[in-house]
């Protein structure tokens, strides 16, 4: 895994939704590098740990990466302007293992929704359900339209899209897919793995608690259960985010 840390311009923040911010950074030298379903990690003026966050698009020359303000460290990043200089570690993890020749199903939730964007572009004819609490929550959408023909939208309350839990979407629509790439709440994960058990092949993406976002302080550190092994705390950080979804508890 190669990562470094390296100032990014931050070249835009917009707010896209209800408390929810999209930026574009620029670094020539490490967004080449960026992987599906990876994260960064950034360093907030006046804060000691770093706040991690995936990586919801990249190219050669910037990253994308939209963010919920949940805390101080998110504020902060929302309220800073283009031009200003942002210390980024990046890119961290291990993503999504996407192989040609199948078709892959992407199920997100709330915040869980941005890395699947990246992911679902270097795939063919992919199958997207997302789904929010709420109308004023939904995003990406259109992004997800320009690169797929079937993009189900489900919202809790039934305000936009599919009234109900992406798991009523991707139960109806198991026989047309390979295998299934999943980030969001533990409770949806779980919900996500149970209805793929046995039928396709699914990845999760934790989302867990970090530190050093490089396998140094274990704030991350998570029980796993590897199929030919015995029980290991898994360090989220450098061993995921993405784990296949047997090998998760989940807690939560
Ligand atoms: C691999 C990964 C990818 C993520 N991707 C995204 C994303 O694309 N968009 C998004 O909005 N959020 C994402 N998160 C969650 C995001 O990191 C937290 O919401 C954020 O760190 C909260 O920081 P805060 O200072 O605003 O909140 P506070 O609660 O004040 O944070 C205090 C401390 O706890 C840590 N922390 C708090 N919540 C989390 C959390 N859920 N995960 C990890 N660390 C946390 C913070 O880094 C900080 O050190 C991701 C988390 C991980 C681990
Ligand atoms: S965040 Fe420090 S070991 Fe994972």
């Amino acid at each position: 895994m190669t990562y470094d840390t390296k100032p990014f311009r931050l070249v835009k923040n917009e707010r896209i939704a209800d408390g929810i911010f999209d930026w574009t950074v620029e670094n020539p030298e490490l967004c080449a590098l960026a992987r599906p379903g990876q994260f960064v990690n950034i360093k907030v003026p006046s804060r000691m740990l770093r706040r991690p966050i995936s990586i919801c698009d990249a190219n050669k020359n910037s990253l994308r990466l939209v963010f919920q303000v949940k805390g101080e460290g998110t504020r902060l990043m929302s309220q800073m302007k283009p031009g200003e200089e942002v210390e980024i570690l990046a890119p961290l993890g291990h993503g999504f293992d996407i192989k040609p020749g199948k078709r892959y199903c992407f199920v997100g939730g709330g915040i869980g929704v941005p890395p699947l964007l990246f992911s679902a572009k270097q795939t063919e004819n992919p199958l997207i359900i997302t789904g929010f609490r709420n109308k004023e929550l939904v995003i990406l959408q259109d992004d997800f339209k320009a690169h797929s023909g079937e993009v189900i939208l489900t919202t809790d309350d039934g305000s936009a899209g599919v009234h109900g839990f992406v798991t009523d979407v991707l139960r109806e629509k198991l026989g047309e897919i390979d295998e299934v790439c999943a980030c969001g709440p533990i409770p949806m994960l779980r919900a996500v793995a149970e209805v793929c058990r046995g039928k396709v092949k699914c990845q999760v993406s934790l989302e867990e608690r970090m530190g050093c976002g490089i396998g140094a302080c274990l704030v991350c550190a998570c029980k796993t259960k590897p199929k030919d092994g015995e029980e290991f705390m898994s360090q989220v950080c450098r061993h995921g985010p993405v784990y296949d979804a047997e090998e998760v508890f989940y807690n939560g």
